[in-house]
């Protein structure tokens, strides 16, 4: 008999619950035995945080956002900042702890639900003796070694329905929409929701963007007749002369950025540029609410099943990747290597530019 825990970290996705879902089952149906470690490594350093899951615990959650377990995205174990009463923060190492107490209580594997931040987590704790088992999850779809992450899929069809909705209310108004989406350093979300909701420009951090240019696209969808534009921008795009929007660190136990205001700076100089009636939105966590699509769905149940095989041949420190057609194995250490960014040669800029889309450089 084994006994795994499984743990999601990192910000949330669509498709989080199937995984759970793929993997209770199949370890059940093994004879082994599930617990969930609530909000990433928590269960396994507060007895109450770790809960044992049984097939029916997790039944009828494959179609249901979030993740039940619970995730965060703060509080990387290697380095914990803590806060005392004074209000300094000192940096501590409390990794050393969760291994014991995995050890301590008899666990054979850990199955981590992350993105790049908690492979590399997981990879460390391979590294100190942990057995790990790794499943790529991110809505921004940049894990290099895999095709596609689970709640990519769902976070587009969200950001594809709001453009549809947007061009009717742009169309009767003659304004120009300025929508901005996540994805973080690469502009997957953006380029793909962009294609697919017909926007007129689409800004992604691949392509530094120049304004002159956005513009001219904009003032030429006038002549053409056309008095409304939709721009679609990702949280991390570059303007050209370096202009680059974040809301700071900001937030305790956070490694990275929070990014967000690139929307609303692009849309305060078109504004400032043309004599166009400009609307800016955010479209932020919607894109990581509600039920996974069918493909999200699908792709995190293989990911769940294929990770409890890979437990059962003590394949670890490795996490599940699709190459299609095949779902495979490569070492965690590999998967963190390098964020997968949009190939500028892609089929898909290269369709963006034949249809005229304007992605800020010509
Ligand atoms: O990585 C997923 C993601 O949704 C990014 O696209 C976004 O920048 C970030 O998480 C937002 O994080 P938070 O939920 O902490 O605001």
């Amino acid at each position: 008999m084994r006994k795994i825990v499984i743990s999601t970290g990192g910000g949330d996705a669509p498709g989080l619950n199937a995984v759970i879902f793929a993997v209770v089952n199949s370890a059940t149906r093994r004879g082994w035995e599930v617990y969930g470690s609530r909000s990433g490594y928590k269960g396994l350093l507060e007895p109450d945080e770790l809960v044992r899951l049984v097939p029916a615990d997790v039944r009828e959650i494959t179609s249901i956002g979030g993740t039940i377990i619970g995730s965060t995205n703060k509080g990387n174990p290697f380095r914990m900042p803590v806060q005392n009463l004074a209000g300094e923060t000192t940096v501590v190492d409390i990794s050393g702890k969760i291994l014991e107490n995995f050890q301590r209580m008899g666990f054979f594997c850990h199955v981590a639900v992350g993105g790049d931040g908690s492979m590399e987590i997981a990879h460390r704790f391979a590294e100190i003796g942990m057995p790990v088992v790794g499943v790529p999850k991110t809505i921004d779809n940049d894990l290099e070694a895999t095709d596609r992450t689970f709640g990519f899929d769902t976070a587009v069809a969200t950001a594809t329905d709001a453009l549809d909705k947007l061009h009717s209310t742009a169309k009767s108004h003659d304004r120009v929409m300025v929508v901005e989406v996540m994805g973080r350093e690469s502009g997957w979300i953006a380029l793909y929701s962009g294609l697919a909701g017909e926007a007129d420009a689409i800004l992604i951090p691949e392509i530094p963007f120049d304004m002159d240019i956005v513009c001219r696209k904009i003032n030429d969808n006038d002549l053409h007749d056309k008095r409304y534009s939709i721009v679609v921008v990702a949280e991390g795009a570059k303007a050209s002369d370096g202009t680059r929007i974040t809301r700071g660190q900001g937030e305790l136990g956070r490694d990275e950025d929070v990014l967000g205001g690139m929307g609303e700076w692009v849309a305060a100089e078109i504004r400032r540029r043309t004599d166009k009636d400009v609307r800016s939105l955010t479209l932020g966590h919607l894109q990581r609410g509600g039920s996974p699509t069918t493909f999200d769905r699908l792709l995190a149940l293989r990911f769940g099943g294929a990770a409890i095989r890979m437990v059962e041949e003590e394949k670890f420190d490795q996490m599940v990747a699709w190459k299609p057609p095949v779902m495979s194995s490569v070492p965690l250490e590999e998967a963190i290597r390098s964020r997968k960014m949009v190939d500028l040669t892609s089929d898909k800029v290269l369709t963006a530019r034949d249809i005229g889309i304007c992605l800020g450089d010509e």
